[in-house]
């Protein structure tokens, strides 16, 4: 029986960088059928709201879900539940996506593009496993309410919980533990246990965990000095485990080290070995539909894909071979051009992959 594939391009660059992504995974004849399924901007636009019913059931039967991007400033003020946002943050809940694994590593070719010195991110290869459907992001309460006593009595307060259940910090470590053995055994995690609750509580029950894999070295870093030291010496790190909302951060921050923000795959799992895969990147309206954005990103995704929710690491390593030899050919999309390079577009850098593989 063939696999089922959810795809969902959602806004923006979605539909262009997901057509690469199929194309790819076509292509290695895998027996794999794919059903699309309208998210974000898109579904609002056509059924009203940004994550529809039958995105959520298409979403539940298939293995796998290759996502694309949603959002644009055009639904900006649209009431929260309405934004196009809300159909990542539900299927993640739907779906009790709890592990978000967001490598950042430097492609060789690309070390120039890095902001950094070549020297401090030559060989960068970290994987940042963050909390995905807890802490403030989803805790409750949250709102804004008019503040009955105190200093600020009568004024508008907004507010939001961060909360973790100890079970959600031990899921999560466990993941984290046993990526970094099958890596250089090197676990970070990341807190602000010098001022919240909330981090005490995950620092204490990481420790507890730590018994388990006393193969793993494990350090604890605060989140201010975390986002320093990945700047300052970001070789340092292997695995990073952390909540919900330092992850958003560190994500990003860890992604932009590599120089392409356009080159980096995340898959989002449960305990189920179902996935949603995508790339870090958003919509990019402002170059939508115009052959520029760039599909390596989504294609590498699909690759994560295949190693965890399909359990075929070979094809997944063709993938990324295939991408690696199209850097080295030349190939660049606009965000990561460089001088001597031949510049393409998405349709073209897809195709080159799919004659590299
Ligand atoms: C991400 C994004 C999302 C998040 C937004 C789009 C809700 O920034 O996947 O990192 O905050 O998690
Ligand atoms: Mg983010």
């Amino acid at each position: 029986m063939s696999t089922l594939i959810a795809v969902m391009a959602g806004d923006g660059v979605g539909q262009e960088i997901t057509q690469e992504a199929v194309r790819v995974l076509e292509a290695l004849e895998l027996d794999l059928e794919f059903k699309e399924a309208a998210v974000g901007g898109v579904a609002y636009e056509a059924h009203g709201h940004p994550l529809p019913k039958e995105t959520i059931a298409l979403a539940k039967q298939a293995q796998a879900v290759l996502f694309g991007a949603v959002g644009d400033w055009k639904y900006d003020e649209l009431p929260r539940h309405l934004r196009p946002e809300q159909a990542i943050l539900g299927l993640r809940k739907e779906l009790g996506l709890f592990a978000n694994l967001r490598p950042a590593m430097l492609f060789e070719p690309l070390a120039e593009a890095s902001s950094l010195k070549p020297e401090v991110v030559a060989g960068l290869d970290i994987m940042i496993v963050r909390e995905l459907t807890g802490d403030i992001y989803f805790g409750q309460p949250s709102g804004v309410r008019t503040a009955q006593e105190g200093p600020f009595a009568g004024e508008q307060q907004g507010f939001d919980t961060m909360l973790y259940a100890q079970s959600e910090i031990r899921r999560i470590a466990h993941l984290a533990f046993q990526a970094a053995q099958k890596r250089q055994k090197k676990l970070c995690s990341v807190d602000k246990a010098n001022v919240l609750e909330t981090s005490q509580l995950w620092r204490d029950t990481v420790n507890e965990i730590s018994k388990d894999y006393p193969d793993v070295q494990l350090s604890h870093m605060y989140v201010d000095n975390a986002a320093m030291q990945l700047v300052r010496a970001p070789k340092e790190f292997d695995v990073i485990v952390t909540g919900n909302l330092f992850g958003d951060i560190l994500s990003d921050e860890a992604a932009m080290l590599t120089g392409s923000i356009g080159m980096l795959p995340s898959a989002s799992l449960n305990d189920s070995q179902q996935g949603l895969y995508e790339p870090i990147h958003g919509s990019a309206p402002d170059i939508a539909g115009q052959n520029r954005a760039n599909p390596l990103a989504t294609i590498l995704s699909a690759a994560m894909m295949l190693r965890y929710s399909l359990h075929n690491g070979a094809a997944a390593e063709r993938i990324e071979r295939a991408v690696q030899r199209v850097l080295e050919e030349g190939y660049r999309t606009a965000d990561i051009e460089q001088p001597g390079c031949t510049l393409v577009g998405t349709a073209e850098m897809g195709q080159a992959v799919i004659q590299a593989l």
